[in-house]
């Protein structure tokens, strides 16, 4: 039966740490003591270090586990990078990594930076004449533009700032519903608190241009702003990773299936998730199983990863597949468009030790070389996984994986585990037969003695 409080809890983030536990121990778990140990069990060794990770969020209690893995030997624009992959799912890791082998052979990775702009928008009520608006859109930009200097002075020494601020009129949303469309380059720094203070700034001038303007009637100094905040869909923080090389030298797969057949079979498996929402879903998938591993590792936002991926993958009104192939003339051409709006500096990239960390093992990477590694990892992730769908199929690899979850999870000592693998090499596994199989062995020690 569900342990649980009949009273709501007054004041809770008020609670020390540990008042906090004892709080959910006592009224939501049978054994609060061991849940006690394992909850600070948990905790950083190093106060400080809990320190500053308790500082990210709130109502922190304790930390979350996840396993941390690397691919070495990823060859992006010629040079090798060990990618550090922070993900739960068994195979992925092990995919980037033989993807990766398979394609340094063949050349590695081709990426590019296409643009960097990313977006954001004050959205704003205006009741009116357009016309006079658009009219005096020159004389606020100016007021825009001065009013962010002290924001933007030092991001423009870096080379970026805002590039450019719309006025876009929306009445098919609601009359005299505008914008302020804003792009802007952060240039290393993923430009979130940079991107939402200038907005938030730019709410205010335009307020007090409306309000000020000497040609605006009493009724039209009214303005009413609705909102200031960056856009996460950002179509122009774009980067492409692509992979080529002649169909011979593919090589040959399982069951002697040839270079030919395999290519021709993997570009129809990409066609397909370029028509098809179900298959290019789970297609998508596959390639943020990579981008959103480094992304997590690197102290990115894999949120915003995820939600911009998915809007650009339905940017024409279908989702379809991020990636692309096409044989043509012997050629095997395999390419990733992805937009990714990274950080190398501020934020947790900073903050998170072992983001810091990452990017010390990436060799400290711009924003773009950044971009231009988790497109890699992305496409890397989607070749392997296409590879084993169009051959042998998925399960074999991640069967292995299972087993051996499955084999840990049961408390299987070294010579169980081998010789359950053993047995399960050609048959299916399920936890169920695993259970039986190592339940023969541990009551029928006999039968299972290794012989000499
Ligand atoms: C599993 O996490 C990802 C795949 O389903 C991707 C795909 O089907 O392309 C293998």
């Amino acid at each position: 039966m569900s342990k649980a409080p009949k009273q709501p809890i007054a004041g809770f983030s008020k609670l020390s740490k540990v008042g906090k536990i004892k709080w959910i121990v006592e009224n939501f778990f049978r054994d609060p003591d061991t849940v006690m140990r394992e909850l600070t069990g948990y905790w950083h060794h190093n106060e400080d270090q809990q320190k500053v990770l308790d500082g990210f969020s709130e109502n922190t209690i304790s930390n979350f586990l996840l396993p941390y893995g690397v691919a070495p030997n990823v060859l992006v624009n010629g040079q090798y990078y060990c990618v550090p992959m922070v993900i739960e799912e068994s195979s992925v890791v092990a995919a980037a990594s033989s993807a990766a082998k398979f394609w340094m052979d063949r050349g590695g990775f081709h990426a590019r930076v296409i643009s960097m702009i990313k977006k954001g928008q004050v959205h704003f009520i205006w009741n009116g004449p357009h016309q006079k608006l658009v009219d005096h859109f020159a004389d606020m930009q100016t007021a825009l533009y001065r009013d962010v200097q002290v924001y933007t002075a030092n991001m423009e020494l870096r080379g970026g700032g805002i590039t450019r601020i719309e006025l876009r009129a929306l009445p098919e949303v609601r009359a005299g519903y505008y914008q302020l469309d804003v792009d802007l380059e952060t240039c290393d720094s993923m430009g979130a608190n940079f991107t939402n203070t200038i907005l938030e700034s730019f709410a205010q001038t335009l307020c007090r241009f409306v309000e000020t303007c000497p040609e605006f009637s009493a009724e039209e100094r009214e303005v009413q702003v609705i909102m200031s905040i960056l856009s996460n869909y950002t179509p122009d923080c774009l980067v492409r990773a692509e992979v080529s090389c002649l169909v011979e030298a593919l090589g040959t797969f399982a069951d002697g299936l040839t270079a030919e057949a395999f290519a021709e079979k993997f570009a129809l498996a990409v066609q397909i998730a370029k028509h098809d929402p179900y298959r290019a879903t789970t297609h998508n998938k596959g390639i943020f199983n990579g981008v959103d591993a480094v992304v997590i590792a690197t102290g990115n936002d894999f949120r915003a990863v995820e939600a911009c991926g998915h809007a650009y993958a339905a940017r024409d009104g279908q989702y379809r597949s991020l990636s692309d192939c096409e044989v043509v003339d012997g050629q095997f051409r395999f390419w990733l468009d992805i937009p990714l709006a990274l950080g190398t500096v501020g934020g947790l990239t900073t903050l998170h030790p072992m983001a810091r960390r990452s990017l010390e093992l990436l060799g400290e990477p711009t924003a773009r070389e950044l971009m231009e590694i988790v497109a890699s990892v992305g496409l890397a992730q989607n070749f392997a996984a296409l590879r084993s769908l169009v051959t042998t199929g998925i399960q074999q690899g991640h069967m292995k994986m299972h087993l051996m979850n499955i084999l840990v999870n049961l408390g299987a000592t070294e010579r169980e585990k081998n010789l359950v693998q053993g047995h399960f090499s050609d048959k299916v596994v399920t936890y169920h037969g695993v259970r039986e199989y190592l339940e023969q062995i541990r009551t029928q020690p006999a039968t299972f003695a290794v012989k000499p």
